[in-house]
């Protein structure tokens, strides 16, 4: 028996990911969606193949997997059942998401309004790449709603922030940022990585675009590297330069038109179907790994506090955030699986990272494994001393994602390793 929309809406997060159905049923029944790790598909006839590829048909059928992909669709609409967005294009990366999301918008001569507190990629890709191409990123403290609208002109394509800035944890109030920019038309774009959509509703707060690394809480254990792009059909495109020339598109809005049909098949940054296959069976554990990691990370940042060597620990579920009342207002659950601390200088970083015996140093975020990162001398490493105060990056500084070994066993490695400071 088919499900009415009240059902659905009913369901819990879980069950709408997981019960989302193939777009065409398996010749087997195969109960998951085998990969279709292919690169062309084949058409009965001339006319039809000319249809699918002047979008003629009803349905779109599958012509290319650059383009579009069976595991990879399916990837699209279970993200789709889990955010409400109108439309989602997977990608081949985080960065691949930020990059084409923006690519997407952005002309020469236009600005987007950001916060100097981002992940060291999409920095540089802001302040190098496309400055290159006369796009200026104006970087403002978004704590301060003045600043951020004396900041907009009427060449801005965007405002743009990351949920809770990765490695400061701060968290931009996005309720009221929302209505000013919904007054001067500038659509909201929020990197979402760190909260997923079990966690964090972004259309409720005003973002109109969310770009997401998938490589991080969505692969199921950083099994993959994969990006995604949702767009929440919000937005009205008509005042950008390049978006406002696309007349009526059809069922999507003209920047999901344009980056479907133009920048991510031109930039070719694809999502590959392996990767979708492993990140759809993600996608069906992700609200019970995300519990589970935020609940630990809560109890290790507050055993972290309360150890004499720990001078400051970053996490917003905490009292001692400054953000916290943002945090508690827009997540449904504990902040995630990032915790900051600080102790009294790099060398000492140094000495607990190289004493920690559970607690892997490595880079990435949300694997199912404890990482830890001193970002100054790594992610922020190739940065000249002056950028990386501009970024607010500490020396003193590090970075620790809680994996889903027991709590209680990382507590005792971190205890261990202070000892031996
Ligand atoms: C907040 C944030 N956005 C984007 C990225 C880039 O993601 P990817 O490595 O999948 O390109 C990262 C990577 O750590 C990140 O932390």
């Amino acid at each position: 028996m088919d499900k009415t929309e009240s059902d659905c809406q009913q369901e819990s997060f879980s069950t709408r990911v997981i019960a989302e159905p193939f777009r065409k049923k398996d010749i087997h029944g195969a109960i998951t969606l085998p990969i279709y790790r292919n690169a062309a598909f084949e058409f009965a006839d001339s006319e039809s193949i000319a249809a699918a590829f002047q979008n003629r048909e009803e349905i779109p059928s599958h012509t290319y997997t650059r383009i579009t992909n069976p595991s990879v669709e399916n990837l699209e609409n279970k993200i789709k059942a889990a955010s409400g967005a109108q439309n989602v294009q997977a990608v081949a990366s985080g960065m691949a998401a930020i990059s084409n999301a923006l690519m997407t918008i952005v002309y020469s001569g236009c600005n987007i309004v950001t916060s100097p507190h981002l992940f060291g990629n999409t920095f540089s890709f802001f302040k190098f790449t496309l400055a290159a191409l006369g796009v200026e990123a104006r970087m403002v403290n978004t704590d301060s709603l003045e600043e951020i609208e004396a900041a907009i002109d009427e060449n801005t394509v965007a405002f743009f922030c990351e949920l809770i800035t990765n490695p400061h944890t701060e968290i931009a109030d996005l309720e009221k940022i929302s209505p000013i920019l919904r007054a001067k038309n500038v659509p909201m774009i929020v990197d979402s990585t760190i909260v997923p959509w079990c966690g964090f509703s972004a259309a409720k707060f005003g973002a109109d675009i969310e770009v997401v690394s998938t490589t991080k809480y969505i692969s199921g254990g950083a099994t993959s590297i994969g990006g995604a792009i949702l767009d929440y059909g919000t937005f009205n495109w008509r005042k950008n330069k390049i978006l406002g020339m696309y007349g009526k598109t059809p069922e999507m809005s003209q920047f999901s038109f344009r980056l479907k049909r133009e920048i991510a098949r031109n930039f070719g940054a694809c999502m590959d179907p392996d990767v979708a296959y492993l990140q759809s069976l993600g996608m069906e554990t992700l609200e019970l790994r995300f519990k589970a990691v935020s609940d630990a990370a809560y109890e290790v940042a507050t055993f972290l506090e309360a150890q004499p060597e720990v001078k400051k620990v970053g996490y917003t579920a905490l009292e001692s955030s400054p953000y916290k009342a943002i945090s508690d207002k827009m997540f449904t659950t504990k902040p995630g699986a990032m915790i900051t601390f600080n102790l009294e200088s790099q060398e000492k970083c140094y000495q607990l990272m190289d004493r920690l015996q559970v607690i892997r140093r490595a880079t990435n975020l949300f694997d199912n494994k404890s990482l830890i990162i001193h970002p100054y001398s790594t992610i922020y490493g190739t940065f000249s001393k002056d950028m990386k105060e501009k970024m607010g990056i500490e020396d003193n500084l590090l970075r620790l994602s809680v994996g889903l070994e027991g709590v209680e066993d990382l507590k005792r490695d971190l205890r261990q390793a202070l000892d031996k400071l």
